[in-house]
């Protein structure tokens, strides 16, 4: 019988927790299916610590069932350089002490590229699931550090054929490339076969349809006052209308503060904690409209049909435009964008291939056959 392999996951900031719990689960799978013979997989899992509010990383294991990290690197807040270099320095020890043959990121955040740097140099293989993306904007940190790490890992797993193109475009070879779908629905599809009791929609007295769901955190929306003050002034005025649940990041509310912006006296908006996934996944199913800047949202809201404004310039994920429910505005446009949007169908677009739950399984296929 073959040895293990041995994987080590790495998740480090809020969307990563989503994207590895199928994996997880992928993997308990495998292992559990009788393989006479086969090879079994041994999967370390390492929290750089970048996310570490309860609310933005421990309530994400709870829910989706994570295990307890087998590493935790407590790495913290920082600038893009002190934050990827503590990462660094705190993971290379890890990869030489572990010795897995794969080490396997996730997403774009600073501890996807940061892993993916220790272990190139070390000569340790990488995976990376969410390969591909982009969305040509290189004053968004997510974009180099998605060009970064699929510069240099072994195995591209993409969720959609446009990161394919992308990635050909580029020169990478075809072999390194597999489709294997979004993880994210993995995440989503098993949520949703849980059982459901009440949850914030009732907590919050909402009633389905009726509220807006607001989530933005970029720095170019919020680490600019005049961009901030904006969508704030347009915010109090569209909640006028329609109640807005808005669930505040930690980097927008300290903005906030240190801007001095808060919305108009008396405007229908619920400014909330970061909400858990569950919550989120709830928000975005019954909302009449999602207004955001998160990648995953766009796609979550795709999952349900839920009508998405994204306010930025560009998105990584065009399939949530050309296919689903999303598209794209601009603080001068948000206005008459969502009078059209409100006027429009309640629900519309469709899910891209390969949103269906089987993903983890694509990817452990490709991990065991590579
Ligand atoms: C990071 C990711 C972004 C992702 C987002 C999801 C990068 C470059 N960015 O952005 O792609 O969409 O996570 O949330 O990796 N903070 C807390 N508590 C925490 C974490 C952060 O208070 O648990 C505060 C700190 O003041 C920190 C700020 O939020 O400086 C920003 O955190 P950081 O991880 O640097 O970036 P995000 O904006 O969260």
């Amino acid at each position: 019988m073959k040895p293990p392999l041995r994987l080590l996951l790495v998740a480090g900031a809020r969307p990563n927790f989503m994207k590895i719990a199928p994996l997880v689960k992928a993997i308990q799978r495998h292992n559990a299916g009788g393989l006479a013979g086969g090879q079994l997989i041994q999967c370390g899992i390492v929290h750089t610590g970048q996310h570490y509010d309860t609310q933005m990383s421990q309530v994400f294991f709870d829910e989706l069932g994570l295990p307890k990290p087998d590493y935790n690197l407590e790495v913290g807040s920082g600038s893009h350089a002190v934050q990827t270099a503590e990462i660094m320095k705190r993971f290379e020890p890890v990869c030489l002490e572990s010795k897995p043959d794969w080490v396997v990121v996730v997403g774009d955040v600073n501890s996807t590229m940061a892993c993916t740097l220790v272990a190139a140099k070390l000569g340790v293989r990488v995976a990376h699931v969410e390969a591909g993306l982009r969305s040509f904007d290189r004053t968004m940190p997510e974009e180099i550090n998605r060009i970064v790490t699929d510069g240099l890992a072994d195995l591209l797993l993409t969720p959609s054929s446009d990161a394919d193109e992308n990635l050909k475009r580029e020169g990478v070879p075809a072999s390194k490339i597999r489709l294997v779908g979004n993880i994210m629905i993995d995440a989503l599809i098993a949520h949703l076969a849980r059982p459901q009791g009440p949850g914030i929609r009732e907590r919050l007295g909402l009633k389905e349809g009726s509220f807006i769901y607001v989530t933005l955190h970029r720095p170019s929306n919020v680490d600019v006052r005049e961009s901030l003050a904006g969508t704030v002034a347009e915010l109090s005025r569209l909640a006028a209308q329609w109640p807005v649940i808005f669930p505040i990041h930690p980097r927008t509310r300290k903005r906030m503060e240190e801007f001095g912006l808060a919305f108009a006296p008396g405007a229908n908006i619920q400014l909330l904690d970061p909400v858990g996934y569950g919550d989120s996944v709830a928000l975005t199913k019954s909302a009449r409209c999602v207004l955001t800047d998160s990648g995953g949202l766009q796609e979550e809201s795709t999952y349900f049909h839920t009508p998405c404004l994204t306010l930025r310039p560009n998105t990584e994920r065009p399939v949530t435009i050309t296919i689903g429910s999303n598209r794209l505005t601009t603080l001068e446009r948000l206005r008459s964008d969502l009078e059209t949007v409100l006027r429009g169908p309640e629900r519309l677009g469709a899910n891209p291939p390969l949103w269906d739950g089987q993903t983890g399984q694509r990817i452990v296929e490709a991990l065991m056959n590579s």
